[in-house]
């Protein structure tokens, strides 16, 4: 296999590239919106940066515009390659660190993915979100503070995740409404529910990015997570997950880089026929029981 030899670049060459560099930067300077103009000319130094750096060939560059023009290809309303792109290469958490910066103790945020459906059906505090979908029952429970630690009563929780076979209700082609709902927490900030032990599960990996994953040896699956998107007047919106804590694919790598250390919970398996918080009974199967209180950061920070 050949590998690519760095050749050194004469000042000649420097300079005619520096010069293009210049050019291409100095043609957005009448950009009648400045902020316009800060991010097409930061976007040409870095891509110019990137294509000098590794001395990009013609074939690969014929390689990447391939690759673009599938990923636009495979897109439409229900399905956005371009955003798992940016998910698998970091982009993603990386915009959402610079968006969420760190405030007090406020819950960290992290990714959003694809899966989540407006007006998911409202559950009373201790309904169930299963709504059909299978897996162990996991009772969830905790508060919603805002970073002073006073409780937030009537914020709205939705929550989803995947059932135990690893796919959300979404791909699914029967219309069916599973494992998703939203509920508001109570005078004290509290809120409870029913859901799934989470498990993990591949992101759509039958695509461009599945293929360029598989190119470079990465595993398109995600740890096992439970999705909340939690939003209060006043409060800064919260788009978060929780992992299970000994989940191995922690250690191995979650495909889109979502894991947090604050945001991996311990879910605590119960014995079959152990008595559950609201006296749901389960029979002979094991349940699970995990805590998440979430802080949410003043609005505007
Ligand atoms: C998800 O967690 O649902 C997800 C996130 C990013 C890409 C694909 C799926
Ligand atoms: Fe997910």
């Amino acid at each position: 296999m050949t590998t690519h030899t760095e050749a050194p670049i004469n000042p000649q060459q420097q300079a005619l590239e520096d010069e293009l560099v210049a050019t291409v930067v100095a043609s957005f300077d009448a950009a009648p919106n400045p902020r316009l103009k800060e991010v097409m000319q930061s976007l040409t130094r870095h891509l110019h940066a990137f294509i000098r750096d590794v001395r990009l060939t013609e074939a690969e560059w014929n390689t990447a515009i391939e690759f673009l023009t599938a990923v636009g290809h495979i897109t439409d309303d229900k399905r956005q390659e371009f955003v798992l792109l940016s998910d698998v290469l970091g982009a993603s958490m990386q915009t959402i660190a610079v968006n969420n910066q760190a405030h007090k103790g406020a819950t960290d945020a992290t990714v959003f993915g694809p899966f989540f459906v407006e007006d998911a059906p409202e559950i009373p505090l201790g309904g169930d979100i299963a709504g059909g979908a299978s897996g162990q029952p996991c009772w969830v429970e905790g508060t919603v503070t805002d970073t002073d630690g006073k409780p937030v009563p009537g914020a709205r929780i939705e929550v989803w995740e995947c059932d135990e076979d690893g796919y959300y209700d979404v791909q699914y082609t029967d219309e069916r409404v599973a494992g998703r709902a939203h509920l508001f927490t109570n005078d004290q900030g509290q809120y409870r529910f029913w859901g799934l032990t989470p498990v993990p599960y591949p992101i759509p990996h039958d695509g461009p990015v599945g293929k360029m994953l598989e190119s470079v040896g990465r595993s398109p699956v995600r740890a096992a997570h439970l999705h909340f998107m939690v939003t209060a007047d006043g409060l800064r919106p919260l788009v978060t997950h929780i992992f299970v804590d000994g989940d191995p694919q922690i250690d191995i790598g979650d495909s889109v880089f979502g894991v947090k250390e604050s945001l991996i919970k311990e879910f605590a398996v119960q014995a079959p026929g152990s008595p559950t918080p609201d006296g749901r009974s389960l029979g002979d199967r094991t349940w699970a029981r995990a805590r998440f209180d979430i802080v949410l950061a003043p609005a505007g920070v």
